[in-house]
């Protein structure tokens, strides 16, 4: 989606192709963001792709644990502390072939977070991994670091929860990713201080949104405002809906879609939703992806659906019978029909 935040993205070694980079982060802790990133990780592996899931969380590690794995020896805590260089050699095998896994455990608890550079350093080094796919967990929070991967992966997935707690979040984590990517696309001094400005929502000049900012850039720089147009056009982050019990929550994910667009002006795909599950709680207990312990499950039939849709493939005929079984949702990701279909029947009120 953004692919320079400001963090070079290394070109690779000659024929190779870099693998896509998805993060999935959405502000809001427990909000389901290990284990839709656990579950995505493994359908898309099951769907042929070469995945490298990584957990950046390293303040809270966990989705080893989402994925059966016993807690990794090498880990993501190797690169930040420099013992270790290469990303290469911090993989660690999962029940799946086709997935491989960079825990977060065994992390310095005096200073847990990489500096800016070993940031860079380690984005540099994921577009180099012999991948498909990579894909992110994310902390909780709007910390930098997590907003950089956030920016800097070609898509960043946000999950929120249908609860007001996690929507006020997932908008606060937005504000701040927009206007990181922003102050860091600006290349005048005086308009970077002008975003930096309005980045206190009680600024002295009275800007109160990203539209109000870019007026005023409008009137102060032409070239910088149409850049701040086009930064704009390329920020698009995507929205899944994790723990869906109504009609109603289902419609959360077109509500948050269409303030992105009237207060920032962007666009944000609503990818799609997943039910809430005892099930998936207990698939977590059990340390398998519910996708692959229960695949036939309306939750493991969402999370299908959205992994195709983030590679491009269409529904597939596993998804129409899953359409059927979830009550006739459409083959999207079962997000166009939403906001005038019954939700799916298993697990949903
Ligand atoms: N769709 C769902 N239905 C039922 N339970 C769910 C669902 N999604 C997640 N959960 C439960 O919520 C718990 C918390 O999820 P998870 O650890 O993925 O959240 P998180 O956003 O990664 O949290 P943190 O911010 O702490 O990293 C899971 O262990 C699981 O038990
Ligand atoms: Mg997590």
């Amino acid at each position: 989606m953004m692919a320079s935040a400001g963090l070079p993205s290394d070109p690779q070694a000659p024929g190779a192709r870099a693998p896509r980079l998805l993060a999935v982060g959405g502000g809001k802790g427990g909000v389901g963001k290990t284990f839709v990133t656990a579950n995505l990780a493994t359908a898309l592996a099951r769907l042929g792709k070469r995945v490298v899931v990584v957990d950046v969380d390293l303040e809270g590690a966990n989705l080893h644990t989402c994925l059966g794995v016993p807690s990794p020896q090498k880990s993501l805590a190797d690169f930040v502390s420099e013992r270790e260089e290469d990303l290469g050699k911090l993989l660690t095998d999962t029940p799946l072939p086709n997935l491989k896994l960079i825990g977060a455990t065994h992390g310095n608890l005096a200073d847990a977070q990489p500096s800016h550079l070993r940031r860079v350093r380690l984005l540099r080094g994921l577009r180099q991994l012999d991948a498909d796919v990579v894909l992110l967990d994310l902390g909780a929070g709007a910390h930098a670091s997590v907003l950089d991967y956030f920016l800097v992966s070609d898509d960043g997935i946000l999950v929120l929860q249908p609860e007001p707690t996690s929507v006020e979040n997932a908008y606060t984590f937005l504000r701040a990713a927009f206007y990181r990517r922003m102050r860091l696309a600006m290349v005048g001094h005086g308009v970077r201080q002008l975003v930096t400005l309005a980045m206190d929502q009680r600024n002295e000049r009275g800007i109160r949104t990203p539209l109000d900012l870019l007026r005023e850039i409008e009137a102060t720089d032409s070239a910088e405002a149409r850049r701040f147009v086009e930064t704009m056009r390329v920020f698009r982050p995507r929205l899944i809906v994790n723990g869906v019990r109504t009609a109603e929550d289902v419609k959360l994910g077109f509500a948050v879609s269409s303030v992105c667009k009237k207060y920032f002006g962007i666009e944000a795909e609503y990818l799609g939703y997943v039910n809430y599950d005892d099930e998936a709680r207990r698939s977590v207990s059990q340390r398998r992806p519910i996708v692959d312990l229960r695949g036939d499950a309306d939750v493991s039939i969402y999370l299908q659906r959205i992994a195709r849709k983030l590679i491009g493939l269409p529904s597939s005929a596993a998804s129409t019978t899953a359409g059927s079984a979830a009550g006739g949702a459409s083959a999207d990701g079962g997000v166009a029909s939403a906001s005038h279909s019954v939700p799916p029947g298993g697990g949903m009120r």
